[in-house]
């Protein structure tokens, strides 16, 4: 099988997670390869070890490139610090009047306030940067690479957390209104309700995104081994929690030479997980990568994986 439906017109962010060392980034670079072929298309990497660079042999940062010999595709680093800071600049009056006017803290303590992080505020604002550029509309496709499963999690949990958050903030808010109303007999709406409602809306705006499933596909990508079986199964019940169902499955480092008698045990030690992945994973589309001999670097060796997970071209087909 291939990946399918990723052609759709609807469809505009597609997001690879798994297990450590799997081929997360390998996949996403090679699916956006593909898609470039016929669509505007943007690879995101939110993982801060910059492999997409190391992938693409090509120096990938904090603003958007095109990538080297790929006429319609570029890359750009969105990490969750950098974002989180710029967030925080940005922002810097209105969390510090949210402080001054709903709490009795005095201002070295609300300094203090100010460089703790807010929970998920860092993954959200990454995302918020994603969803800024899937609102541009200056591309046809997103790609985004994450880091290992632990992060893809943090970054779809994060509208929860970062909700949870500004119901505190719009209480403490409600308090402060309660107050000005008795005194003032009325209150004006200021930049703080209008800081704390624009952050409602983005987490929406995100929660909306991530579980609709024409707009936006989840693959997963695992390996024939238990551990990375095992965690497949946890992460795709902790998708299922916030509503995201993936529909295919990358399988990769799938031992196919029978050359040597070391190649034929390592393809037959991994029949038994392939059998466990199909019967586990039933209802998921699944697509089967070799193991290479050689590393995936390069737009050469991406082109190879590229075929493995498209075939000759792109198939439209919705899974
Ligand atoms: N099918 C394959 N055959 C041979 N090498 C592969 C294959 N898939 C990936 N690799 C290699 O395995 C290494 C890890 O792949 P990759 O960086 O894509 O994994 P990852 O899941 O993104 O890792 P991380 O969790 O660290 O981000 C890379 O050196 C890559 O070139
Ligand atoms: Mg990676």
């Amino acid at each position: 099988m291939t990946l399918t439906g990723l052609e759709n017109s609807d469809l505009k962010l597609i997001i690879f997670g798994g297990k450590g060392g799997v081929g997360k980034t390998s996949c996403a670079v090679a699916t956006a390869l593909a898609l470039s072929e016929n669509f505007k298309t943007l690879l995101i990497s939110t993982d801060p070890a910059h492999s997409v660079s190391d992938c693409l042999g090509q120096q990938i940062g904090y603003k958007i490139v095109k990538v080297d010999g790929a006429s319609n595709l570029s890359a750009i680093e969105v990490v969750a610090d950098e974002a989180l800071s710029v967030f925080k600049e940005t922002h810097q009056s209105e969390l510090k009047k949210l402080l001054t006017t709903s709490t009795n803290l005095d201002n070295d303590d609300i300094n203090e306030m100010l460089n703790l992080s807010i929970p998920g505020i860092d993954e959200i604002m990454s995302f918020k940067t994603i969803i800024d550029f899937i609102g541009e509309g200056l591309y046809d496709k997103y790609v985004v690479d994450t880091a290992p499963t632990g992060h893809a999690l943090r970054l779809i949990s994060s509208p929860k957390m970062l909700d949870a958050w500004i119901k505190v903030a719009a209480k403490m808010r409600w308090k402060y209104r309660y107050l000005i109303t008795s005194f003032a007999g009325s209150y004006k709406q200021d930049e703080v309700d209008a800081f704390l409602l624009s952050l409602k809306k983005t987490v929406k705006r995100i929660e909306g995104l991530l579980q609709d499933k024409a707009k936006c596909n989840f693959i997963p990508v695992c390996i024939p081994e238990t551990m990375a079986i095992s965690e497949t199964i946890r992460f795709l019940a902790d998708l299922r929690a916030f509503n995201i169902e993936a529909r295919q499955i990358v399988i990769n480092h799938v031992n196919v030479s029978e050359d040597c008698s070391f190649c034929k045990r390592r393809k037959a030690g991994q029949l038994k997980y392939i059998e466990q992945i199909n019967e586990i994973f039933s209802e998921l589309n699944k697509i089967e990568i070799p193991d290479f001999a050689e590393e995936i670097q390069g737009l050469e060796s991406l082109k190879k994986l590229r075929k493995f997970l498209f075939g000759n071209q792109l198939n439209t087909q919705t899974p």
